[in-house]
């Protein structure tokens, strides 16, 4: 049973504090163990957290400044943490091999050398990562870069980070999971920040959101219930380049992040504002709500202009990417990448640093997939053969390949060397078993 929208404030994340702190380092610790969330009335879940917190803390972390987190794995299984849009050297990338058994720690070094924009920390451990995710393992880590103060964007308590994802639940407010190799787990409700589709009581003012699908498998079209406009500045791997993007209508796939800014100023006071997903189950359709409660003096624009749009190197080589579900013997089935699936000896590609290559992923299935890079951004060059849609024309690190349908993409292998992977985000699918190996070539 679904449960009825509406009926709480959507909470603010806790923003973890650095044990210590220095102009070029910042230091954490976070234990990942179990804990309980109040999701629903009168009930405690049970969650698998980062501190036990689900969603997990908010790290915020500056351009230039190193972050360092201590990850303790108290939890009873073996994990792993990948930044997700982080620039990291492979040993801290979080590989899905690469475990930190249970009772164990492991240092994660995040240099903070790319773009500012909006990231997340969740747990990789391979075949595992449908259940971990869902069990709670996710936070935001929200980059930020002291150049953007050009921006004048809202800052502090209007600048907030929005997590969705969808879940079922147990009579005894435990989460339910049911497995669905297919279409990847669908819940039937939505929850915000880990609240059921809340509400946020906002001033007549700019706002910026950064939405983050951090659902399994289930894709959203976002979009304001009176029609009115959401201003896109920035997607997965930061600032838009050139003008900031008016939508109406924002489609937002596992693992994509949105960041819009919604100009309150053209609602009354007493107005309150739905924010829908117009797609899936009726149970599914209302995300949040935004209650203009008062006034409020603006000290934020919306930018004229962005970021400067950057030149890419020349194709250094092209590759092409089938993507399909493939019937075993026996009966079950599997995703694959190129006619195979994710193992520690196959290596799918070996580009060479400082290149940019030309990916062509071919969708031969009648599912979705969030395709994603590690390590590395791209640009999408097209979507069956069309230019994209003006709001992913910026860096992204994690592309929607939509049923039967061919999308290009052009990453650029700068930073470090190594080896990472690439997977489809929707997460059943990335376990079982879409996922392929890169060795960047120094
Ligand atoms: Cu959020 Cu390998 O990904
Ligand atoms: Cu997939």
């Amino acid at each position: 049973t679904p449960f009825d929208p509406f009926q709480r404030d959507v909470p603010i994340l806790p923003v973890a504090t650095p044990g210590s702190a220095t102009k070029q380092l910042e230091q954490y610790v976070i234990t990942m163990k179990p804990g309980t969330a109040d999701i629903l009335p009168g009930l405690h879940t049970p969650v698998l957290g980062y501190n036990g917190l689900y969603p997990g803390p908010t790290i915020k972390a500056t351009r230039g400044r190193e972050v360092q987190i201590r990850q303790i794995n108290q939890s009873g299984r073996d994990l792993n943490v990948h930044l997700h849009g982080g620039v990291t050297e492979p040993q801290f990338d979080g590989h899905p091999h690469d475990f930190i058994p249970t009772g164990t720690e492991r240092l994660y070094k995040y240099p903070n050398i790319a773009r500012s924009a909006t990231l997340w920390y969740h747990d990789h451990a391979h075949g595992e990562t449908h259940l971990t995710l869902f069990a709670g393992l996710a936070g935001f880590y929200l980059l930020d870069d002291p150049n953007d103060k050009q921006f004048d964007l809202p800052q502090g308590e209007y600048d907030v980070p929005l997590m969705i994802q969808d879940r079922s639940f147990n009579a005894d407010g435990s989460f339910r999971y049911r497995f669905d190799l297919d279409r990847g787990f669908r819940g039937d409700t939505i929850l915000v920040n880990g609240a059921v589709a809340p509400r946020m009581k906002v001033e007549r003012r700019i706002y910026r959101l950064r939405f983050l699908n951090a659902s399994n498998a289930r894709p959203y079209k976002l979009e304001l219930g009176n029609g009115r406009k959401m201003i896109q500045i920035a997607s997965d791997g930061g600032m838009l380049p050139g003008k900031p993007v008016a939508r109406t209508s924002i489609p937002l796939e596992p693992a994509e992040r949105v960041d819009v800014l919604v100009d309150f100023r053209d609602f009354g006071v007493g107005s309150k504002v739905i924010l829908h997903n117009t797609v899936g189950e009726a149970s599914t359709s209302a995300v949040m709500r935004f209650d203009v409660v008062k006034g409020g003096a603006e000290e934020a624009r919306i930018p004229k202009q962005l970021a400067e749009d950057e030149e890419l190197p020349e194709v250094n080589m092209e590759r092409s990417w089938p993507l399909t579900f493939e019937g075993l013997a026996g009966g079950s089935s599997v995703w694959h990448i190129a006619g195979g699936g994710f193992s520690e000896e196959r290596i799918d590609a070996k580009p060479r640093q400082g290149t940019t290559e030309q990916w062509t992923w071919v969708n031969q299935s009648d599912r979705t997939h969030p395709m994603h890079l590690h390590g590395y951004h791209f640009r999408v060059v097209s979507v069956d053969g069309q230019p994209p849609s003006p709001g992913d024309r910026g860096w992204k690190d994690t592309v929607a390949v939509y049923p039967r349908s061919t999308v290009v993409i052009r990453p650029y292998f700068d930073y470090f060397s190594g080896r990472y992977v690439f997977h489809c985000h929707a997460a059943e699918h990335g376990d079982m078993s879409m996922m392929g190996q890169m060795e960047v070539q120094a």
